[in-house]
C-alpha cells in the first residue's frame, strides 16, 4: 500500500457489503479516513471494526436508508461533524431486482430509482457543498454495463444507471471550476453478497455463476471487489487530479 489517500476523508455509500466493502478496505489501506453507510447496523459495525483492527485507519458507520434527500443530508453532515471535511464520495449503494419493462410496477421502479438515482443525486449535492468549502474533491459513481441500454430483465435498473451516468457528466461539466471531479466506473459482474443472494433465490449457486462467467465474460471470469477498488482508489487519489467526466470500464470486456 502506497498511502495514496493519506489524510483524505472518503465516504462509500453501501460500504457494508460487496463492492463497497472492498473499496472501503482498500481506501483504508491507502490511508483514508473512511465513512460507510448502509441500513444493517451489524454489518456496519463489523466492517468499521475490521478497518480499525486490520488497517489501523479511522472509520465511521452511518446507519440509515439513503433513498431520501434527508438520508443523504444526514450522511454528509455526520461525516463533516466527525472528520471536518469530505474529500471523496463513492456513490456505490445500489439494488438490482429483476423486471422486464412490461413487468415493472410503479412501486418497483420507485424503489430502484430511490437508491440508484435519487441517493447519488442528493449525496452528491451535499458532498459538493462540503467540497466547495475545502477546495475540491472527487466523486465516483459505480455504474454498470446495463447503464447503456439495460438487459431485457433489468429495465428500471438499466434506466437508473443511465441517470447516474448523466449525473456523473453533469457534475464533471459544471464543478471542475471548483476542483471537484466526477467519474463513472462501468462495473462488470461481481460475486457480491447481493449478487449471490439474488441468484441463489433464482436457483443458481456461486459455482454456477463462476462456471457461466467462463464463457459469458470475455476475460473468462467474474470481477472481484478488489478489481473495482483499484480503479476507484485511483479516481479518488491525486494521481487522477486531471481526470473528470471519464468512464472506466472494469468489466473484463463485458462492456463491449
Ligand atoms: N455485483 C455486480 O455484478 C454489479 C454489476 C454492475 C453494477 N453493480 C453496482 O455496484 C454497486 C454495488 O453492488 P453490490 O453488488 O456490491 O451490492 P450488494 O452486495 O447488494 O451491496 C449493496 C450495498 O448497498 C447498501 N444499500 C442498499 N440499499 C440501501 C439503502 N436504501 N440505503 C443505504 N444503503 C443501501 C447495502 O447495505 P444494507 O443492505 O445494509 O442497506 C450494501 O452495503 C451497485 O450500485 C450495483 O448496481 C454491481
Amino acid at each position: 500500500m502506497a498511502n495514496r489517500l493519506a489524510g483524505k476523508v472518503v465516504i462509500i455509500t453501501g460500504g457494508t457489503k460487496g463492492i463497497g466493502k472492498g473499496i472501503a478496505y482498500m481506501a483504508a489501506g491507502e490511508g483514508a479516513k473512511v465513512v460507510i453507510s448502509g441500513r444493517n447496523a451489524a454489518d456496519g459495525e463489523r466492517v468499521t471494526e475490521e478497518i480499525r483492527s486490520s488497517y489501523g485507519a479511522e472509520a465511521h458507520f452511518v446507519q440509515g436508508d439513503i433513498g431520501s434527500e434527508e438520508g443523504c443530508r444526514r450522511l454528509i453532515a455526520q461525516t463533516v461533524e466527525r472528520f471536518g471535511r469530505v474529500d471523496g464520495l463513492v456513490n456505490n449503494a445500489g439494488i438490482f431486482p429483476r423486471g422486464t419493462m412490461l413487468a415493472t410496477t410503479e412501486e418497483l421502479y420507485d424503489s430502484i430509482f430511490a437508491v440508484n438515482a435519487k441517493a447519488p443525486f442528493f449525496c452528491s449535492k451535499y458532498a459538493i457543498e462540503a467540497m466547495q468549502s475545502t477546495g475540491g474533491g472527487s466523486i465516483v459513481h459505480m455504474g454498470s454495463t446495463h447503464g447503456y441500454k439495460g438487459g431485457f430483465n433489468l429495465a428500471a435498473y438499466g434506466c437508473s444507471k443511465g441517470m447516474l451516468r448523466t449525473l456523473s457528466r453533469h457534475i464533471a461539466a459544471h464543478y471542475a471550476k471548483d476542483q471537484i471531479r466526477s467519474n463513472w466506473v462501468t462495473v462488470g459482474w461481481v460475486a457480491s453478497e447481493g449478487e449471490i443472494e439474488l441468484h441463489e433465490n433464482m436457483g443458481s449457486s456461486l459455482g454456477d455463476l463462476q462456471e457461466r462467467a467462463k464463457t459469458a465474460v470475455p476475460s473468462g471470469r467474474m470481477q472481484t471487489a478488489e478489481d473495482m477498488a483499484y480503479g476507484v482508489v485511483y479516481l479518488l487519489s491525486d494521481e487522477s487530479n486531471q481526470v473528470t467526466g471519464s468512464e472506466l470500464a472494469i468489466a473484463g470486456g463485458l462492456n463491449m
